[in-house]
Parts: C-alpha cells; structure tokens; sequence
C-alpha cells in the first residue's frame, strides 16, 4: 500500500495493476485521480505487475547484498543499461547510492574531490542557483535557495556556498562571468536542475541558459552537475533534460528511476571525471559508501521500469500530456489572481499572486476527486505518463474548476 496521505490519517492504494489512480481511503471509500506521481516518481502509474514480478523474483533470489568487495547481476546490468541511455553525453561511469539527496552529495563530493585527486588545491566552492532545489541533507541544502527551499533558519550553519541568479539575460550572464572571471580558481563545480526547478517553485528556463552555462564551465574549467533526479525519464519530453540542450560532467537520477516502487539513486560521471579517481592510491578513491547503495531490489525494479520504458510509448505519451495540459489549463489564465500558466512536457503549472489557505485548497482537490498537492504560490500536475485522457481532463477541469 502506498502511504499517500492527503491530510488526517488517510490512506491510499493504487486501484489497480499499473493504474494512474488512486483509491483513497478516507473511511469514504473515495476514489481520487492522482496528479503528481507520488513525487514524480510513479511514472508507470502505481502497482506495475512487470515491475512487481522483477522484483518479486529479486526478493525470492536475493533482497540485499553489501556492494563493497562484491557486486550482483542487478546493478551490473543496470549500470550498463544507464551508461547506454546517457552514452550521448559520454555520462557512462554509475554510482549507486539510496535517495536522490545521496546522489547529490556524492556528485558534490565527487566534484570538489576531482580537483583535489588532480592535485589542484583551493576548488572548494560550488555555484547554485537562485529558486534550486537539491535535497534536505547539509550539502544539498547549501546548494538550495534558502526561501524557496525551506531551510533558510539553517543557513548559517550550512558550508557557505555561492547561490547566484540563473543566466536568463545578458546583465546576469554578465555578472555570472564576472565572479568566475573574480573567484573561479576558487570554484569546483556549478549545479543546475535542467530546464525545470522543481520543488523551488516549478520554473522553467530555456535550453540556452544551460548552453551558457556549459560555455562558461568551459571557458573556466569548472565541472558542470546537472540534477535530473525531477526532470530524468522522460518529465520534459525527452528521456533526460540535457538531450535538448548540452552536456554535464555529472548527473544525478532518483525518482522515476524504479518507476516510483523503491528507493535508489545513481550519480553518473564522464570518463574525465571517473578518470580522476582511478589509482592504485587509496587517498585517491571516492570515499563514499552507503549500507544500502545499489540495493539489488531497488536494482531489479528499475530495470524491469528501462523494460517499460523500451517497449511501451512513454515519450509519446508524454507528448500527448503536454498538448492536453496545454489546452486543460489554458482557461486558468484568464482567471482572477492568476500570475501565469506554463506547460513542459508532463508538468503542468498554474502560478497564482498567492495562496492563502494552503490546505483548503488541497482539500477542494480532494472533495473534487483528484489529489493535486499546491505548493507556495503554485497548482502543478505532473500525472503518471499512463494516465488516460478522461482522467487527464478530470485533473486540468478540477484544478480550472477550483481556482475559478
Ligand atoms: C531536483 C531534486 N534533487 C534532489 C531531490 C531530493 O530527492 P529525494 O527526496 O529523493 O532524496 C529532489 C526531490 O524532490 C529534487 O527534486
């Protein structure tokens, strides 16, 4: 059962194999449509009976191993399928953690370690982004706006990392190149969520702010992360954000990577960077091993999720939702307090001047039959990529119905 809850103690499960709703467990007996994926994660819709028989036989075969001296079948095939996906971008060397905040840590860690092993000292600073969101751990959070990603009381107690606007227009890509042009023997690494920052308020940019950002990494030689964990399998259109515009030294994926059934993470790097850490020399390894990294059922889930992914048309499907969301939403933004209405691939946002009542409106979704889960100033659906058209205009009629 899927602990989703709405608000009390409600419960919810997935109605059905593989179904995009939810059965909602309220002592009501409701029904509710689901419009944001469990988090982003239930890209396939809830209870997958492929993904559920993969990982039935993991269990039968083997639930967990420790992944220091040894390695299993589950993840060597899913390092080699991931390394096949993100070939494009040379991004073919895998490291499995949990969560998508490990990941993010570990490509962090990776990227101020990379200068230290190339015997460059000093590379201790990361540039971030106004509006980002990388995770609740310290380092995730120092790279996160400290407004938009909640933690603002904690900031001083955070490494002190330079957050900075994106490079929307020239004046701050100009004041962007100025501080590397200051500090950017100071600076390891720059980390962006590509094309959309989610959890920081589901702003989009466009794929030339990450070309820019490539050409200044370049031109100062700094390694570039971008986080996928939100945008990775297929949220934008594409499989990973970076295939509309340019390439990253590391990546990072969660979330939809076991198709949302179990947690499991991978930080994959390019060759320049694994590179870096191949030695006989100790001091020289990345140093980071969590009990449960690469754990072999959270493995075989995302394996049989790549199998859903290759036989069954999920970026077609995505496409489909694009253009229903567009027109489902459109209505919205003729409406009263209504600051803006944008569409990215299965990501559908209606950004008012404010909300007041936070959980008021959460519970207008429910008695709606819906569950859509507003946050800030901002009404979002980022349904499964199975969900079926009637569901689809049920969501986008709710979220026009309510807000009107
Ligand atoms: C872009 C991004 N990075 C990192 C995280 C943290 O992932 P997790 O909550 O799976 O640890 C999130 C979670 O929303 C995210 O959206």
């Amino acid at each position: 059962m899927a602990t989703l809850c709405a608000n009390e103690n409600d419960a919810a499960s997935a109605c059905g194999q593989g179904d995009p709703r939810l059965s909602h467990r309220a002592g009501r007996g409701r029904e509710l449509i689901d419009g944001i994926a469990s988090w982003w994660t239930a890209c396939h819709g809830y209870n997958h009976p492929h993904i559920r028989a993969a990982v039935e036989r993991q269990l039968a075969t083997m639930p967990h191993v420790m992944f220091g001296g040894l390695v299993h079948e589950q993840a060597l095939t899913l390092a080699r399928r991931l390394a096949g996906l993100l070939g494009a971008g040379n991004l073919d060397r895998v490291f499995f953690s949990e969560s998508g905040w490990v990941a993010v840590e570990v490509a962090l860690k990776m990227a101020l370690q990379y200068w230290h092993n190339r015997g460059i000292s000093g590379r201790d600073r990361i540039i971030a982004f106004k509006g980002g969101y990388h995770g609740d751990t310290s380092g995730a959070m120092a790279v996160s706006d400290p407004d938009s990603g909640l933690h603002g009381t904690l900031t001083g107690a955070l490494p002190q990392q330079i957050i900075v606007d994106l490079p929307t227009d020239e004046a701050r890509t100009a004041a962007l190149e100025t501080l590397l042009r200051q500090r950017s023997e100071r600076i390891a690494a720059i980390i962006i969520e590509p094309l959309v920052q989610g959890a920081g308020g589901m702003r989009f940019h466009d794929p030339h702010v990450l070309q820019t950002l490539r050409t200044l990494a370049d031109r100062y030689e700094l390694l570039l992360i971008f986080d996928e964990i939100f945008t990775g399998f297929g949220r934008t259109g594409t499989m990973f954000a970076f295939e509309q515009t340019d390439v990253p030294d590391i990546v990072t994926l969660s979330k939809a990577l076991t198709g949302g059934t179990l947690p499991l993470a991978a930080t994959a790097a390019r060759r320049k960077v694994f590179e870096a850490f191949w030695s006989d020399d100790p001091a020289k390894a990345l140093m980071h091993g969590p009990t449960f990294m690469a754990n072999a059922l959270g493995c075989a889930a995302a394996n049989a999720s790549l199998d859903l992914f290759a036989r069954e048309p999920r970026l077609a499907q995505v496409g489909k939702i694009e253009a229903l969301l567009g027109t489902g939403l459109e209505p919205c933004r003729k409406l009263a307090g209504v600051k803006d209405v944008r569409v990215k691939g299965a990501i559908g946002v209606v950004e008012l001047d404010r909300i007041e009542n936070l959980n008021a409106l959460r519970q207008r979704f429910i008695e709606q039959g819906v569950f859509v889960r507003p946050f800030g100033s901002i009404v979002y659906l980022t349904p499964p990529f199975t969900i079926a058209e009637e569901d689809l205009a049920k969501l986008t009629g709710a979220v026009a119905r309510v807000l009107a």
